[in-house]
């Protein structure tokens, strides 16, 4: 059984995995516009894993006697002015997201509540893989150059690096 408190929690970090879904689709479209198929196919699937997180915790706060709250979510950034910029931004999410799971993780063991506690650390893990992830992509960009010829490269690796996600 959830106290009020962890309940509220949970349902604030849904509106986050909400957000950050609608956020990436806002990406993955930008890149479709551009002609960025591998960035178009990384943000899609980005998209997907986020609206996964939130169902993962709307399932749980129901099964654990608490009510999840399916809200509006504000409206996501949605023009960019170049590809980097998307991946600095979804790095800056990324981080906001593991610092509110830090902190759950830490309301969890404050209030003794050692069933939510566990079932948060598959949420540390995969926001530790996440920003190694979005880290890993930026790299990229700071090694190539800054024409044309190389965004379309990084969209190629780009493309690896999601096929290797899914490949596991
Ligand atoms: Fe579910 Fe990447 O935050």
């Amino acid at each position: 059984m959830l106290t009020k408190k962890i309940e509220k929690a949970l349902n604030d970090q849904i509106v986050l995995e909400a957000y950050a879904s609608n956020s990436y689709l806002a990406m993955a479209s930008w890149c479709e516009g551009k002609g960025l198929r591998g960035a178009t196919k990384f943000y899609y699937a980005q998209s997907d894993e986020e609206r996964v997180h939130m169902l993962k915790l709307v399932k749980y706060v129901n099964a654990s006697g608490g009510s999840a709250n399916i809200t509006a979510v504000k409206s996501p950034e949605s023009s960019y002015k170049t590809l980097q910029e998307t991946f600095e931004a979804a790095l800056k999410q990324e981080k906001a997201v593991s610092q509110s799971i830090n902190q759950l993780v830490e309301l969890t063991f404050n209030d003794k509540d050692y069933t939510t506690h566990n079932f948060l650390q598959w949420y540390v893990q995969e926001q530790h893989e996440e920003e190694a992830l979005f880290r890993s992509i930026l790299d990229l960009f700071a090694l190539a150059d800054k024409d044309g010829k190389s965004l379309i490269i990084i969209d190629n690796e780009i493309m690896k690096i999601r096929n290797e996600v899914e490949a596991g």
